[in-house]
C-alpha cells in the first residue's frame, strides 16, 4: 500500500501523543481527538469514517479511567466495547485495511502463577477489563462476519503505560518531591511499557506479514509498583534531582493495605514471545529492551 491514508483516534492521549512523534511528518494522517469524534456517540465514529476514509484506522482512544468505570460502566462499556466494533465494521470492507487497536492486561484476574499467553482464558475483574474485553470481542466478531476480507486487525493487549500524559511514574516522582516516605504496593506484578515504544510496535504491525489477532505489546522483564517506584526514584536520584523521599524510604505494602475501588490483577505479567516472533521474524527492528532501559530513558527525558 503506498501512501495510504491513517486514522489515529485518542490523539491526545499518551500512546496517541507517541504516534504524533512518529507520525508526525507522514503526509496523510488524521489526527482525532474527543472534540473531533465523541466515541461514546457510534454515529458520530461512522461520519467521521466515512469523512476520511482510512486505510490504516490506529485506534489509542479508550475510557481509561479504571476506577471511574465501576460508576459509569455504561460510558465504559460504549467508547470501550462498542466503538471499537464501528471501526472494525468499517475496516474489514476496506481491502487490504488496518486496525490497530490497543487492549489492557486488565482482561485477565490475574489468578495464574506465571505469565499470560494471548490463549489464555480471560477473566476481567472490573468494569474497565470488562469493556475492554467487549472491544477485542467485537472487533473479532466484526472480522467474523466478513470472511472474506483481506483487511487486517491487531489487539495490541499492554500494560503498565506511560509517556506523556498523566501516569504512575509521575505520580511516584512528584510524591517523592513532596514527602519523605512513600508506600507503595509489592505484591502486583506486572510489566511496565512505554508509549512511543507501543507506537512504534503497531506502526510496525502495518509493515508486517503478520496474521490478524490478539498479541501481547510489552517488552522484556517484569516488576511489582513498588519495584518500579524506586527503580524510577532512584534513577532521579542519581541525575541529581533533589527528593524528599529516597529509594529507600519506599515501604512495600500488600495491596489489601490500599483499597480501591476496582479490583486489579495480582498477576499482570504477560508473554511477549508471539509478539517476538512475527516482528521479529519480519526483521522489522523492534527492539525489545529491558523495562528498566526504557523506565531510565523516560525518567531522564522528563525530569
Ligand atoms: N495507561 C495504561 O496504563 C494502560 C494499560 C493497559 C492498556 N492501556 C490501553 O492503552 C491504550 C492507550 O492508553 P493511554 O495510556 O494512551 O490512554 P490515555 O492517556 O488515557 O488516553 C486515552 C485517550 O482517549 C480519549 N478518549 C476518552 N474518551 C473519549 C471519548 N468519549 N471520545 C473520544 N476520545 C476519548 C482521551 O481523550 P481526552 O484527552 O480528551 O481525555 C485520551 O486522549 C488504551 O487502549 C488503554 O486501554 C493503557
Amino acid at each position: 500500500m503506498e501512501n495510504p491514508s491513517i486514522l489515529v483516534f485518542g490523539k491526545d492521549g499518551q500512546v496517541g501523543k507517541a504516534f504524533q512523534e512518529i507520525l508526525g511528518n507522514h503526509p496523510q494522517v488524521t489526527w482525532i481527538g474527543r472534540s473531533e469524534c465523541d466515541l461514546s456517540h457510534p454515529s458520530q465514529i461512522q461520519e467521521t469514517l466515512e469523512k476520511y476514509q482510512p486505510q490504516i484506522i490506529f485506534n489509542a482512544a479508550a475510557y481509561t479511567a479504571v476506577d471511574q468505570a465501576e460508576k459509569e460502566p455504561e460510558l465504559a462499556h460504549l467508547i470501550n466495547g462498542i466503538a471499537p466494533r464501528v471501526m472494525a465494521d468499517y475496516i474489514s470492507k476496506q481491502s487490504d485495511g488496518f486496525l490497530i487497536h490497543y487492549s489492557t492486561d486488565y482482561v485477565f484476574d490475574g489468578a495464574k502463577s506465571t505469565p499470560y499467553e494471548e490463549t489464555d482464558a480471560t477473566n476481567p475483574l472490573g468494569q474497565y477489563g470488562k469493556s475492554k474485553l467487549a472491544g477485542e470481542l467485537a472487533i473479532e466478531k466484526a472480522f467474523k462476519d466478513h470472511p472474506q476480507t483481506t483487511a487486517k486487525y491487531f489487539i495490541l493487549r499492554t500494560s503498565w503505560v506511560y509517556g506523556d500524559g498523566a501516569n504512575f511514574i509521575k505520580t511516584m516522582l512528584r510524591l517523592a518531591k513532596e514527602r519523605t516516605q512513600l508506600k507503595v504496593i509489592s505484591d502486583q506484578w506486572g510489566v511496565p511499557t512505554s508509549a512511543l515504544w507501543l507506537a512504534q510496535v503497531g506502526y510496525q504491525f502495518t509493515q508486517s506479514k503478520a496474521p490478524s489477532g490478539i498479541y501481547h505489546a510489552i517488552t522484556d522483564g517484569e516488576t511489582s509498583w513498588h519495584g518500579l517506584a524506586t527503580f524510577a526514584i532512584q534513577t532521579a536520584f542519581n541525575c541529581g534531582v533533589h527528593l524528599q523521599a529516597k529509594s529507600q524510604a519506599i515501604t512495600p505494602i500488600p495491596a489489601t493495605d490500599y483499597p480501591l475501588p476496582a479490583p486489579r490483577p495480582y498477576n499482570s505479567r504477560m508473554s511477549n514471545q508471539k509478539l517476538k516472533e512475527v516482528l521479529r521474524g519480519a526483521e522489522l527492528g523492534i527492539d525489545f529492551p529491558s523495562w528498566q532501559n526504557q523506565v531510565e530513558q523516560y525518567v531522564r527525558n522528563i525530569i
